[in-house]
C-alpha cells in the first residue's frame, strides 16, 4: 500500500510503499478515506511530543476516516504502529471506533473530532463551563481555537472574549459567537492592560490556553491581585496547547493572590464521557452549528502539505 512514511526525526514523511497491515486479536483493518493534518502528527515528527515514535519506519497519522471490511464507515484514532492514519490501509483496536453520522463528508468527519472533541472536553468536562460564566480562549485563531470559541457559545457561556494575533482570522471570530477580541502582537504592558480591561470586576471563570509562553505569562501578570481579597470568583485556566512557547515563569503571587487553578488536559477521560463529546461534537457540524474549514490534499503531495501553514484551516490527507 501507499503511505506517508517516517525515516527519521525532524524530517518531512515520504510518499512511498509500505508493508499492508493485517488485523490482530481485537482489532480491524480500515480502508482509509481521509486524515487530517495536525499540529500533534507534526510534534510526533519532530519528536517534540512525548509520545514521538522511537522506532522507523513508521507511518504518519493520529486518527481519520475510513470504512470497515463489512463496509460501515467510521472515525478511528490511535493505529497500531508503524501503521498509522496517513495511508491507504491501517489496523486499530475495533473498541477505537466510532460510527460516523451519514450527513458529514469525510474530508469534515476526519477534521472535526481532534480539535473538536479536545475544545468540548476542555470546557465541559475539565473547566467545567457552567451557564452564563466568561471564557477566555488564548490562541483563538488555530482550527481548535476557532472551534472553542463556538462550542463556548454551545455550552452556554455568557461572555467568550477570543485572543490572537493573525489580524486577518480575529476579524471572523465574531461571526463564529466571540463577543469580544484581545490582539496579543502589542507591547507587554498594553497586553496586560487588554487582559484585564476584558476581564472586567467579573474576571475570566475559565480560560482554555492553547500558546502557553508569553502569551501565558502576560495573562497571568494581568490576573494578579494586587491587595488581599476575600471570596473571590474562582479562575479555571485549563492548559491544551503550546503554540506559543513550552514553557512559563510562574510566579508565586498569582496562585496567592487568586483564585486560580492550573489543569491539565492529558489522561483520558471515561468512555462515557469521550462517546457523549464525540456524538455532541458530530450532531453540532451536522446540525450547522459547529463549522470548520478544511482542504483536500492528496497524500502523494504530503511532503510539501508538511511543510505548509495552513492559517485557520485543517488540511485533510486523501489516500
Ligand atoms: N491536547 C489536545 O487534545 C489538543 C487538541 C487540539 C490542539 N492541541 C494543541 O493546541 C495547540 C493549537 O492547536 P490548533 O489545532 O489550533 O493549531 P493550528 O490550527 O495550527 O493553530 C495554531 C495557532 O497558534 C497561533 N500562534 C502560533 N504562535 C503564536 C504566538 N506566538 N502568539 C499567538 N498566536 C500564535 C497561530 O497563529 P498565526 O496564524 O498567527 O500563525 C495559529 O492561529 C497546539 O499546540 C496543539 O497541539 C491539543
Amino acid at each position: 500500500m501507499k503511505a506517508a512514511v517516517l525515516h527519521a526525526i525532524g524530517k518531512p514523511p515520504h510518499f512511498e510503499q509500505f508493508l499492508d497491515p493485517t488485523p490482530g486479536e481485537g482489532e480491524v483493518l480500515i480502508n482509509v478515506s481521509a486524515a487530517a493534518l495536525k499540529p500533534v502528527d507534526k510534534q510526533m515528527a519532530a519528536g517534540t511530543h512525548y509520545a514521538s515514535p522511537r522506532e522507523f519506519p513508521v507511518v504518519c497519522g493520529m486518527d481519520g476516516v475510513g470504512r470497515l471490511e463489512d463496509g460501515s464507515r467510521v472515525f478511528f484514532g490511535g493505529a497500531r504502529r508503524p501503521y498509522g492514519a496517513m495511508a491507504e490501509q491501517t489496523v486499530v483496536r475495533r473498541v477505537q471506533c466510532f460510527s460516523v453520522p451519514e450527513e458529514l463528508d469525510d474530508v469534515t468527519a476526519a477534521a472535526i473530532p481532534n480539535p473538536g472533541v479536545s475544545a468540548w472536553l476542555s470546557l465541559k468536562h475539565s473547566a467545567k463551563l457552567a451557564a452564563g460564566e466568561t471564557v477566555l480562549i488564548l490562541g483563538a485563531t488555530g482550527v481548535t481555537g476557532k472551534l472553542a470559541v463556538q462550542i463556548a457559545k454551545i455550552l452556554g457561556a455568557g461572555r467568550v472574549v477570543a485572543a490572537g494575533r493573525n489580524e486577518h482570522v480575529m476579524s471572523t471570530l465574531h461571526e463564529l459567537g466571540a463577543d469580544s477580541t484581545i490582539r496579543l502582537d502589542k507591547p507587554d504592558e498594553e497586553l496586560i492592560a487588554a487582559f484585564r480591561r476584558e476581564a472586567g470586576e467579573k474576571r475570566f471563570e475559565v480560560i482554555i490556553d492553547y500558546l502557553w509562553g508569553r502569551p501565558t505569562e502576560a495573562l497571568l501578570k494581568a490576573i494578579t491581585g494586587k491587595e488581599f481579597a476575600i471570596g473571590e470568583s474562582e479562575t479555571r485556566l485549563v492548559e491544551v496547547g503550546e503554540s506559543a512557547g513550552a514553557t512559563i515563569t510562574l510566579p508565586a503571587a498569582v496562585l496567592r493572590s487568586t483564585a486560580l487553578t492550573i489543569l491539565g488536559t492529558g489522561g483520558m477521560p471515561s468512555w462515557d464521557i469521550l462517546s457523549d463529546a464525540f456524538q455532541q461534537v458530530m450532531n453540532s457540524v451536522a446540525r450547522g452549528t459547529l463549522r470548520i474549514e478544511t482542504e483536500r490534499v492528496p497524500l502523494a503531495e504530503i511532503e510539501d502539505a508538511w511543510e505548509r501553514d495552513a492559517h485557520a484551516h485543517r488540511l485533510v490527507v486523501i489516500p
